[in-house]
């Protein structure tokens, strides 16, 4: 796994639970004083490792703690691969165009990344349906991320899973919508119009 991901996970346990804790974290996981470089790859065991015991001293589930980790680091992943993105895409066409921009950079210039093969079909303007396969099984990842470019964005995002690898499923289905709040003036509106 890339060594963005591992710093930027050592960033999200000292913001959410103090300095110190990375390194309580590490010496539990049986990580010692390990460095992560951002431009380096680790081994996946060790991410995986670092999940488990950080569920084990919050007692929040590993896919609890992805989801908020993926909500996290989306500032830094818009700073880092941000120029490869279309200036008028949000959520919706990030996740859609993902795979063919920024994984695909991500698995060109770092020779051991290999990020999910993310598959996707557009259901209109505010949806889209995403495929999501890998041998890590970081769904609830994906959905922390795409939540993170909503707030990014200021959109409210919204997921559904309709099948996971976790329950047996060959890949992950998840929909992410776009809700759109209608402006109060528009609401009285309508109504005034309905009672006409
Ligand atoms: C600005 C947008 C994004 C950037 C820069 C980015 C970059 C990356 C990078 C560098 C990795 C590590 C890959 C590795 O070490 O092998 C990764 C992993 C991952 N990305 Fe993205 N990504 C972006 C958007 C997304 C989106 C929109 C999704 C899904 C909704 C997503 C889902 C994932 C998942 C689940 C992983 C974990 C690895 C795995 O599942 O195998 N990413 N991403």
């Amino acid at each position: 796994m890339h060594g963005i991901i591992f710093s930027e996970l050592r960033n999200y346990v000292e913001a959410t639970h103090g300095k110190g804790t990375w390194d309580v974290l590490l010496t539990k996981a049986g990580l010692g004083n390990k460095v992560y470089m951002p431009v380096r790859e680790y081994p996946d065991a060790e991410i995986v490792g670092l999940m488990v015991t950080a569920s084990m001293m919050t007692g929040l589930s590993v896919a609890h703690l992805l989801e908020d980790f993926g909500g996290f680091i989306v500032p830094t992943l818009m700073k880092t691969y941000g120029h490869l993105l279309q200036p008028q895409w949000k959520t919706i066409d990030v996740i859609e165009h993902t795979e063919r921009t920024v994984h695909a950079v991500a698995r060109v210039k770092n020779s051991g990344a290999k990020p999910p093969e993310l598959r996707t079909s557009r259901r209109g303007k505010d949806e889209v349906r995403l495929t999501y396969t890998s041998p890590r099984k970081m769904c609830s990842l994906a959905i922390g991320i795409a939540k993170g470019l909503g707030k990014y964005f200021r959109e409210n995002i919204t997921a559904s899973e309709n099948s996971c690898m976790h329950k047996g499923a060959p890949s992950c289905e998840i929909i992410f919508r776009k809700v759109r709040t209608t402006p109060p003036s528009q609401v009285g509106d309508a109504q005034l119009a309905h009672s006409r």
